[in-house]
């Protein structure tokens, strides 16, 4: 099977199919290092690089060099015309015209996507801000998988930055598609956003337990834990289970640790009276000395601050140094397959396991838009050409996730597309709360931010404004007519 001109912008772009086929051809490709030069003779990949990076890039660059391409690179926004108020989609269309494909790291929250949808070529997304980066996880399942034949029915824990740590976000992904439990440890203020907790528990299926269940059954135990997610493989497996039965698995060992730095340049304010020196786990000799720590991989995307001891690094079970000098066979594998030079053979069922939840989506012109700051889809320069773009997943409360960087918003109006049927009084909005939120069908619905905005649009309010206890029955007949 042929992965040519497709882009890698979110783990979900690849199959576990086509994950375990990439791996195939990265444990070829690692046997015979000095076989593969030439592999990608005449090709050029662009290396955009708008964020600090050490592992990512350089081994990006050596993959390339070692399949005997060329690379032609930028490092600094302020080197390039993105300085000078250049949109992404120009960059990109430009870049495309002269590469034959692109790897980007951006700050912004679905640049990658922007990049991709724009190029003309395939894009490997090396990181947008504290979204996704899925070429890490390549590098983390890969080595879990060398290290213990699978991954299924692992129980892996991840610790630290849980908020802002991309490489979390895409692994998160993986692991539960790969079936493993999955024991979550955030530093206090560093807790799994929102989305991510609902893309875990409704797309992949899996169920999650949360903290304040787990408080006092892991008050002074051995293995601090803030929450566990389950995967579908038993969906009602830890239901089932006493809480005791959970501590009882914890103690007989974790597969692999995975904790990660504060993402201190991604930090808003901190709460007041709030220290990030606080409380944030911190992976030393001794915590390694527990028994639930007996075999486990220890394992970090680099690089590290205070949060992981120089003094593990001549432990057997210390894996990081390894993930990193992995990242350049996977890279090579990846290039070759993007660009078509190598193909994989994978079985149908490999293949249907990418997670292709089917939401209806929003992309009406009506002022709604992101309401994440970091974005792509909100920034000056990108607005210009950008509609923003949601897909509705869940209507009781009304949500919508940004394409782009995946946040959610609840908005708070809605009208229907289908209100004048003849008559221009039926041209009203409603409280996004209120049951029309499921009665108007997804192609009729039209969002608003504030009811200025509906009134703009020549809206007027309904009954169902405020709440559903301000309306009448007639109104209530009326209005569904
Ligand atoms: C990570 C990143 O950039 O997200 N580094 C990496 O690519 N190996 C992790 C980090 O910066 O903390």
């Amino acid at each position: 099977m042929t992965l040519a001109d497709r882009s890698l912008v979110t783990i979900d772009d690849l199959s576990n199919g086509e994950i375990e086929g990439l791996f195939s051809l990265t444990d070829g490709m690692s046997e015979s290092m000095s076989d593969q030069f030439g592999v990608c003779r005449g090709k050029i990949m662009a290396s955009l690089f708008f964020e600090p990076s050490t592992r990512t890039r350089l081994s990006f660059e050596t993959a390339m060099h070692r399949l005997g391409g060329d690379v032609i690179s930028a490092v600094d926004i302020k080197g390039s015309s993105l300085a000078k108020g250049e949109s992404i989609a120009d960059m990109a269309k430009i870049v495309g015209s002269y590469a034959d494909i692109i790897v980007i790291r951006h700050p912004w929250e679905g640049a990658a996507k922007i990049v991709a949808n724009y190029a003309g070529v395939p894009v490997i997304n090396a990181g947008d801000g504290s979204h996704e980066h899925p070429t890490q996880t390549l590098c983390d399942l890969y080595t879990i998988k060398k290290e213990r034949g699978t991954i299924k029915g692992l129980k892996i824990a991840l610790w630290g930055d849980l908020k802002h740590g991309r490489t979390i976000h895409s692994l998160i992904y993986a692991l539960a598609r790969f079936g493993a439990t999955i024991l979550f440890h955030p530093g206090p203020g560093f807790e799994l956003p929102e989305h991510v907790i609902r893309k875990l528990t409704t797309e992949y299926e899996g169920e999650l337990k949360k903290y304040e269940a787990l408080e006092q059954l892991t008050a002074g135990a051995t293995f601090p834990l803030d929450a566990i997610y389950m995967t579908p493989v038993s969906p009602h497996q830890l239901a089932m289970m006493p809480d005791v039965s959970i501590q009882v698995e914890m103690e007989k060992g974790v597969d692999a640790l995975y904790i990660t730095r504060r993402q201190t340049e991604r930090l808003s304010a901190l709460p007041e009276g709030q220290d990030i020196t606080d409380d944030y786990p911190i992976v030393n000799k001794e915590l390694l000395n527990r028994k639930a720590f007996k075999k486990t991989l220890v394992m970090h995307p680099l690089p590290r601050v205070d949060e992981l001891a120089h003094e593990l690094d001549a432990d057997p079970r210390s894996m990081y140094f390894k993930q990193a000098a992995r990242g350049v066979p996977i890279r090579m594998a990846l290039l070759s397959l993007l660009l078509g030079v190598k193909d994989i053979s994978i079985s149908a069922e490999g293949n249907s396991s990418i997670n292709k939840s089917d939401y209806p989506v929003y992309s009406r012109d009506t002022g709604i838009s992101c309401s994440n700051p970091k974005c792509v889809s909100i920034q000056k320069t990108e607005v210009k050409y950008i509609t923003p773009e949601f897909k509705i997943v869940n209507d009781n409360p009304l949500t919508l996730r940004c394409i782009y960087c995946e946040h959610e918003i609840q908005p708070k109006y809605i009208a229907s597309a289908d209100w004048h049927e003849g008559r221009l009084n039926s041209k009203k909005y409603h409280s996004a709360s209120s049951h029309w939120a499921r009665i108007i069908k997804p192609e009729n619905l039209i969002i608003f931010d504030s009811e200025s905005v509906a009134k703009t649009h020549g809206f007027k309010p309904s009954h169902y404004t405020e709440s559903e206890q301000h309306i009448s029955g007639t109104e209530k007949i009326i209005n569904e007519e």
